[in-house]
């Protein structure tokens, strides 16, 4: 059977596992705390006897328990708390994934690596460096679940199945990313011939806030039902070879007029990870946005 180990057992790895099991996948979970990742597995293997798959799932503390994983989903590391700089949670994070990726080096070096440890854009850069793995192996998970938010925002406001809005979001995740409006339709009708430009405006707005609004609802901790469906889907992408165009922080060298770095964009994913960058003509502004997106990723690996 195919083989994903998520590093990161905590509650976007167990989701993405969870979503995965109903595959016939070899999913490994690893977590530093010990038994998270055990435990974490035999509940969602006992799952799969209700929904009848055939994946096995298995947690571990070891890294050896990755092997010829075929595909990495990465989602270790430290929430920011109350006091923590985004500086500082950039620095733990990017020490904890620098570790993670010295495993991923030597116990699956053919592998593609989706990482969803957050700040994304910066921590993609990190395991770039840390891997050495050709940039089309090295993504980042952000795109799939801003443009989820947005597809969602507009479905419940028009009251029609989220299925029929089709949309995508590019650029960095936060405050930087950047809604496509005039690339929305719904059914075959483009999006601002549905709605006025004030409320399409809103809908952006509650997408960027997308993450904060959950945190704010939830009162402890953050959004994973979501975040960690979308990075099954795009392990899903690749396992399969399925060619779908998905929003993806990739690495860009040249194309939008962006070189050497991280940002989100839509791409062809497959067997061989980033296997196109999906280059849209965008309007002169909605290009702007996304080149001051990849500037906000280029200032914060400074502080790194
Ligand atoms: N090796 C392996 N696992 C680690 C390491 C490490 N060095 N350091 C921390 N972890 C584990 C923690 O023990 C924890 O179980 O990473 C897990 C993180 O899980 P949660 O704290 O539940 O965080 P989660 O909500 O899953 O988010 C994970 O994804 O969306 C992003 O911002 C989010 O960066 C965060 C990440």
């Amino acid at each position: 059977m195919k083989k994903v180990a998520i590093i990161g057992a905590g509650n976007v790895g167990s989701t993405a596992a969870f979503v995965l099991a109903r595959k016939p996948y070899t999913i490994t979970l690893v977590d530093v705390v010990p038994g998270i990742a055990e435990g974490k597995a035999l509940d969602i293997q006992q799952s799969t006897a209700v929904f009848e798959s055939p994946a096995k799932i298995t947690g571990s503390m070891d890294y050896t328990a990755i092997k010829d994983a075929e595909v990495v989903i990465i989602t270790a590391g430290v929430a920011r708390k109350p006091g923590m700089t985004r500086e500082d949670l950039l620095k733990i994070n990017a020490r904890i994934i620098g570790e993670v990726c010295s495993h991923i080096k030597i116990h699956c070096p053919n592998a593609i690596v989706i990482m969803v440890t957050n700040p994304l854009d910066a921590m993609c850069h990190v395991a770039l460096k840390a891997l050495g793995f050709p940039k089309e192996r090295v993504m980042g998970m952000a795109g799939v679940l801003d443009t989820a938010r947005l597809r969602t925002c507009i479905a419940q406001h028009l009251n029609v199945a989220v299925l029929d809005v089709h949309s995508t979001v590019l650029g960095n995740h936060g405050d930087a990313m950047v809604a496509l409006p005039e690339h929305t339709m719904v059914g075959s009708v483009p999006l601002a011939e549905l709605t006025s430009p004030e409320t399409i405006h809103q809908m952006i707005q509650r997408t960027k806030n997308g993450g904060a609004e959950i945190v704010a609802l939830l009162k402890t901790g953050s959004a994973y039902y979501a975040p960690g469906a979308a990075a099954a889907v795009m392990a899903q992408a690749i396992l399969e070879d399925s060619k779908r165009i998905l929003p993806v922080c990739a690495y860009l060298e040249g194309t939008y007029g962006i070189q050497n770095i991280y940002v989100g964009v839509p791409v062809l994913l497959g067997r061989k990870g980033v296997e196109q960058i999906i280059k849209l003509s965008l309007g002169r502004e909605t290009l702007q946005e996304l080149l001051a997106s990849a500037q906000q990723t280029a200032s914060l690996l400074k502080s790194l």
